[in-house]
């Protein structure tokens, strides 16, 4: 099969319910050709019979994974036009008490992985001096919530990364993009609370267990955006011919980036509201 021409899009995370799957579905809408990946094809089972879809598994924590694929993908296609790296785990969990292994996997996935696939896709993209790479990072950093420091902290790194990888892949023809999503509709609340099933009991913090395990589904109220109106007004930001540096959109993107420029002291009031520090106190 070849690319006749259309835009080969690589995205991480593809698995059925969440943005990357919206994600692809959009882009494959706007006539690109996408390589959809999930760590299991069973998640993307729905779009197997697709002409439009490549299916591979990809794993970002394994450098064996990212490697296999993104050659597999140069070598069918002989290019990668877009990479999104839209994989990425939540994790809640006090920072006083949180196995630190939790903290380590978790920016395995959404540093180290994101890391290994710019790495990886960098040199394709900069031989035809040409290419767009595209970073989620969240509305979490502009205004950190208790209890979710760990991805908080790992989507921080994604910004500041994102920031630098502008400024170094701009001499090599590659636009990079910061996709900053408010609060959309997805898995990550489920797959947060199993990894939190995970952890031990906390000592300290055994009374704010209701607020901890609350925080999981911060994003997944009956307000929050569906992923698919998010894909519409985010693929066409990226496939724009001078594309933004910074998109953010979703319920709550406004208000986040308001907060984050307010006194502190403020901030936490506010953020207190939004997310208690004690559900059962309030
Ligand atoms: N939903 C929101 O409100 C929101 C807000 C801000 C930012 N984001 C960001 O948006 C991105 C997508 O999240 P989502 O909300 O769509 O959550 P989701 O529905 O849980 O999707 C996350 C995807 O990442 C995949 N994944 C996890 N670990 C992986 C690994 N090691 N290698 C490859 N894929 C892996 C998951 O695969 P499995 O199905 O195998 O677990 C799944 O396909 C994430 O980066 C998230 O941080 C989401």
């Amino acid at each position: 099969m070849d690319s006749a021409g259309r835009e080969v899009v690589l995205i991480t995370g593809c698995s059925q319910g969440g943005i990357g799957h919206a994600l692809a579905r959009e882009f494959a809408a706007n006539d690109c050709r996408v390589v959809a990946t999930s760590r299991s094809k069973s998640t993307m089972r729905d779009l197997d019979q697709d002409p439009r879809f490549y299916l591979q598994e990809l794993d970002v924590s394994s450098a064996e994974s990212v490697e296999r694929v993104v050659s597999d993908v140069v070598g069918k296609y002989g290019k990668v036009d877009i990479l999104v790296n839209n994989a990425g785990v939540q994790c809640v969990g006090p920072l006083a008490e949180i196995p630190l292994s939790a903290v380590q996997s978790t920016f395995d996935t959404n540093v180290f992985g994101t890391m290994r696939m710019v790495q990886a896709v960098t040199p394709h993209m900069a031989s035809r001096r040409k290419g767009k790479i595209v970073n989620l990072g969240s509305v979490s950093v502009m205004g950190p919530t208790a209890w979710a420091g760990t991805y908080t902290a790992s989507k921080a790194a994604i910004h500041a990364l994102t920031d630098t990888l502008r400024l170094e892949l701009k001499p090599l023809g590659i636009d990079v993009i910061n996709v900053v999503p408010g609060a959309i509709r997805s898995n990550i609340g489920n797959s947060a609370t199993a990894n939190y099933n995970k952890m031990p009991e906390w000592q300290l913090y055994k009374p704010f267990e209701a607020a901890i395990r609350q925080r999981a589904y911060l994003s997944q109220s009956l307000k929050s955006t569906p992923a698919e109106k998010f894909a519409k007004d985010t693929v066409a930001a990226i496939l724009r011919k001078d594309p933004p540096a910074w998109f953010s959109s979703g319920r709550y993107s406004t208000i986040m980036a308001i907060l984050h420029h307010l006194p502190l002291r403020i901030k936490d009031a506010i953020i207190n509201r939004i997310s208690p520090i004690n559900s059962s106190t309030t």
